[in-house]
């Protein structure tokens, strides 16, 4: 299953919207590398990219969280809390054992569902207040 930024997952915020796309976009790469069966090398590079990727974007949504009052702001924040810990358990696991199928399967699910469940839901409803602000 490949998978592709489409306006449905569009929070309304440029930089946000920005930045999802770009995880999207890494996300798809190593579903295509899967496909070519070469996802264990290209496991290692979006690990990587989603250590910094994390602490840039979740800094950002929780900036504009904090800057508006917004009112689900510590659920909001649990969330990316959750995502973080799945994620250094992951990172663990390829430092301590590299590439495997277990981890490959992993981190697949944890990412993809990040994309479909937080970002459709979580984030397009800061969206829509965010949006009800700017219109206020
Ligand atoms: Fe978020």
């Amino acid at each position: 299953m490949l998978i592709k930024w489409t306006p449905q997952y569009a929070v309304g915020v440029p930089e946000i919207d920005r930045q999802h796309q770009e995880l999207f976009s890494k996300v798809n790469d190593l579903l295509v590398a899967c496909r070519q069966g070469e996802g264990k090398q290209k496991i290692g590079s979006l690990l990587s990219f989603l250590g910094d990727y994390v602490k840039i974007h979740f800094g950002t949504e929780e900036k504009f969280m904090r800057d508006q009052a917004y009112p689900e702001y510590e659920k909001h924040r649990a969330e990316h809390e959750k995502f973080v810990g799945n994620f250094l358990e992951l990172k663990a696991k390829f430092e301590a054992e590299g590439a495997g199928l277990w981890l490959l399967a992993h981190t697949n699910r944890v990412v993809v569902d990040w994309l479909i469940n937080h970002i459709m839901m979580t984030d397009t409803k800061l969206g829509s207040f965010l949006k009800a602000k700017q219109d206020s």
